[in-house]
């Protein structure tokens, strides 16, 4: 096992109703900036309960944070904090609103231009408001983390930072604010959480067998909720184990003292930025891909993934991993999640385009060996159609 440290400072409430919460874990004197999506926590009913819940505190509100979300709108909301003095932040919604509000929290006390705490990854961040979560959405993992992703459309980047200081304070889980997600969104949700598992358990093997199966229950969990999560929206089990599980995949926990690939991600992310993708569906089409191109260095934990995920105890090696992989690629497409370039409609000039900006933004030694350079990533492209 790899040398680690751990300590995950957010505090989880989780279950039907704990919105109510918010009076105890917001500061009573607190002067709060609610930040929304396109508007889902207002017509769902969300917002309203959350600003009954804060009671006769001073609030203000920021919406339309969109998916994705953008650094230059997300400047507006730094103004605004900046202006009005406000000293407590509360994302309400899916990844696109933590995230946002994780920058919004580094961006507004930041000396400088905030913009490189992108450019840097985080590292120039030594303060941050306090924020808290309502979260809407399983999949990110955000509402238990210390990153986050932000796109600056302009730029045509989409860039992420990661710091201790952007630890959410609390989070509320009420799996019931999910009943309202479209089928897309709790279908990308898994996907999502899936790829965070593979991302830190597909590498090569290190001695942490505690790790392995957590993430190999992280998994089959998913495999076994993620079609019931789309069949029955409104059952409460299969919505709260996939909210913890998503919630799980990335909270650092099965990461820890193990090596991480992220490729995947990175390619994923320069998807989105060119073409809209949403960031789940870049991953469908780039992970079976990016393993069946790296089986030899994944090899030992492609054989355990085949035999302990999937039950693949028969054929030769490769023919297992390739048994592996078609079962990961079905079950994104069970989904209807399209695992394929050609099914968004993008012709063979996007591979060019991709590899451009991996160049631009650093990304030519990825993976956990280091070894996802541009030859490979143009051969892991090329198999994505
Ligand atoms: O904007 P509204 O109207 O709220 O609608 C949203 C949005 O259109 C909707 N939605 C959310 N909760 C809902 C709901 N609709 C109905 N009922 C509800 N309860 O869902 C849509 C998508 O929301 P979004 O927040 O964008 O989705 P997600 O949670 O998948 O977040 C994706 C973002 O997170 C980043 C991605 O790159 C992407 O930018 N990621 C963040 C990570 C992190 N911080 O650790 C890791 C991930 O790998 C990922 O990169
Ligand atoms: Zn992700």
């Amino acid at each position: 096992m790899l040398d680690f440290e751990y300590h995950n400072p957010t505090h989880i409430s989780f279950g039907k109703g704990k919105i109510t919460e918010l009076h105890r874990l917001v500061p009573p004197n607190a002067r709060v900036l609610v930040l929304f999506g396109g508007g889902s926590a207002r017509h769902n009913g969300t917002l309203t309960e959350v600003e009954t819940a804060l009671g006769d505190r001073e609030i203000q509100l920021f919406g339309g944070i969109e998916p994705n979300p953008d650094y230059d709108m997300l400047m507006d909301a730094v103004v605004q904090v900046r202006r009005e003095n406000l000293d407590f932040l509360i994302a309400v919604g899916g990844g696109s609103v933590i995230d946002g509000t994780k920058f919004i929290a580094a961006a507004a006390p930041f000396l400088g231009d905030p913009w490189e705490i992108l450019m840097t990854g985080g590292q120039r961040i030594s303060q941050a408001i306090p924020f808290g979560c309502v979260l809407t959405l399983p999949a990110t993992g955000s509402e238990m983390n210390r990153h986050s992703v932000i796109t600056r459309k302009s730029l045509q980047a989409k860039l992420s930072f990661s710091h201790n200081l952007v630890y959410p304070h609390f989070s509320i889980l009420d799996p019931t604010k999910t009943y309202t997600l479209p089928p897309r969104q709790i279908a990308n949700g898994v996907v999502d959480a899936f790829v965070h598992v593979i991302e830190q358990y597909l590498t090569y093997p290190s001695n942490a067998p505690v790790q392995d199966r957590f993430a190999e229950g992280l998994l089959l969990t998913l495999i076994e909720i993620g079609y019931r999560a789309l069949q029955t929206p409104v059952d409460y089990d299969v919505r709260a184990n996939l909210m913890w599980t998503a919630t799980m995949a990335l909270n650092g926990l099965i990461g820890a003292g193990v090596p991480q690939d992220w490729a995947t991600h990175m390619v994923g992310h320069e998807l989105t930025a060119l073409y809209g993708l949403d960031h789940a569906q870049t991953l469908a089409i780039v992970l079976p891909a990016m393993l069946d191109q790296r089986r030899d260095s994944k090899r030992a934990k492609l054989l355990q993934y085949a035999d302990r995920v999937w039950g693949i105890r028969t054929g030769s090696d490769d023919q297992r991993i390739d048994a592996a992989i078609e079962r990961t690629r079905h079950f994104f497409e069970s989904l209807n999640v399209k695992t394929r370039l050609s099914d968004y409609e993008l012709a063979g000039d996007a591979v060019a385009q991709v590899l451009t900006q991996l160049e631009n933004h650093g990304m030519t030694r990825l993976g956990e060996h280091e070894d996802v350079d541009l030859a490979m990533s143009r051969r892991i492209l090329e198999a994505c159609f």
